[in-house]
């Protein structure tokens, strides 16, 4: 038995933001953007297609923070109406921005409640989002969740509420023309993550798997291609298509250890989001393949040739792209790891791999190996930046 349910209205293709003002249907809006001027300029389109905004929010910096998410729900009551909509224009950090502001309608200290005591379900509200992504990776735009981060307490939250679906997804791959190399390559890899970790789970059913194997097929033959040629919006599309057909996917899986392993690492060293939940992958697909037929045969979808092969392709992909499989090349000791694996494999998420932690560590210890002999040979590090 099994169910598959996701409640967003999804329009998507190149030109498709021009339709904004039909899913506004003449509701007063809010704007939250980033400040940099691309988003000024798109701001004002916005505006010249869907009227002025009741209110903008334009300070959105990467990975929503306590304290920044506090300034911007006291800004949500400087206006005297509060907006009936919001619409969120940029990637995970604005769409998940947009879903704090709107369960906290203006009082950021109820989410807070609800995030680190579990009380207060009752007083979250709910204000409808429209969400026009302007990255291709997080899928923000079709899960009811929000990644909130504490630094300063080194955590990191998920605010999840079914009533958190956006009400409108508008996927518009010429937004993403200008996202600079380095934001496409990382959110694209947050991406596929998200794909494969939505197969190695145990809550995947024949849709998502469906859709996770299409997205992360699409963007291990597509992304190189991208790389070389990141003005082609035949590309953008797929890889566009892609990370919503991931988001789709883990929108009923959740993620699972990649993703458990990767916000220490953000928190304490700073990598970015989508080479975090990344870099692993080849460990955790040699550690999981054979413990589940039905997985190798997705798997076996996924790359179109034997798994062996099409790990080892993977891992060469990402050193072309400039992340390391090696976790000491992001500062992370042999200490440090064991901890961040054993945290990982304890919480929710590293429950829903389907996989063994000692399996893991078996594959991480070989391959941690034969890095430190390369590197004793040849006095290189693995990374291999862009
Ligand atoms: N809610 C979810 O389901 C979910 C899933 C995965 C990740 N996340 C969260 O999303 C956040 C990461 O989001 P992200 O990877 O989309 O990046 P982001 O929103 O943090 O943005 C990163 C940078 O990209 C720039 N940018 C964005 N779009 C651009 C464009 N079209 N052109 C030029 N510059 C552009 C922004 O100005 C910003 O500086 C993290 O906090 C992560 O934890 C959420
Ligand atoms: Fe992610």
């Amino acid at each position: 038995m099994w169910a598959f349910h996701n409640p967003v209205r999804i329009q998507f293709g190149a030109g498709v933001l021009e339709t904004l003002a039909d899913s506004l249907q003449g509701r007063p809006y809010a704007l939250v953007t980033y400040s940099d001027p691309v988003f000024q300029q798109l701001s004002e389109r916005v505006a010249a297609l869907a009227g002025q905004p009741a209110l903008v929010i334009d300070n959105i910096k990467p990975n929503p923070d306590f304290t920044e998410l506090e300034i911007s729900c006291a800004r949500w009551m400087s206006v005297e109406q509060p907006p009936e909509v919001i619409v969120a224009l940029g990637g995970g950090s604005v769409i998940d921005t947009a879903k704090v502001l709107a369960a906290a309608d203006g009082n950021f200290h109820r989410v807070r409640r609800f995030l680190q005591q579990g009380t207060g379900r009752d007083e979250l509200a709910v204000v409808p989002i429209i969400a026009v992504p302007t990255t291709a990776g997080t899928g923000s735009e079709v899960t009811c969740w929000a990644t909130v981060w504490h630094s300063e307490a080194e955590r990191k939250y998920s605010l999840a509420l079914p009533e958190l679906y956006p009400e409108v997804a508008l996927v518009d791959p010429e937004l993403t023309l200008e996202l600079p190399l380095s934001l496409t390559v990382s959110t694209a890899l947050d991406a596929l993550s998200h794909a494969l970790e939505s197969l190695w789970n145990v809550n995947r059913n024949p849709v998502s798997s469906a859709a996770a194997v299409s997205a992360a097929r699409e963007i291990i033959d597509w992304l190189p291609a991208l790389v070389e040629e990141p003005r082609n919006l035949m590309l953008r599309s797929r890889i566009a298509r892609a990370a919503l057909m991931a988001g789709v996917a883990f929108s009923n899986t959740k993620t699972a250890i990649a993703h458990n392993i990767s916000y220490p690492i953000t928190l304490r060293h700073g990598t970015a989001h989508g080479e975090a939940c990344s870099f692993t992958l080849p460990t955790i697909l040699r550690a999981v393949s054979g413990e589940s037929a039905e997985l190798d045969a997705l798997l076996a979808q996924v790359f179109g040739t034997p798994v062996e092969v099409g790990i080892e392709q993977l891992e060469q992909m990402l050193h072309r792209l400039g992340v390391s499989t090696a976790y000491q090349d992001y500062g992370i000791s042999n200490r440090e790891w064991h901890e961040i694996v054993d945290a990982a494999f304890a919480g929710e998420r590293g429950a829903n791999f389907i996989g063994k932690k000692d399996r893991f560590l078996a594959v991480s210890n070989n391959a941690q190996l034969s890095n430190t002999e390369t590197q004793t040979k040849t006095g290189a590090s693995a990374h291999n930046p862009l």
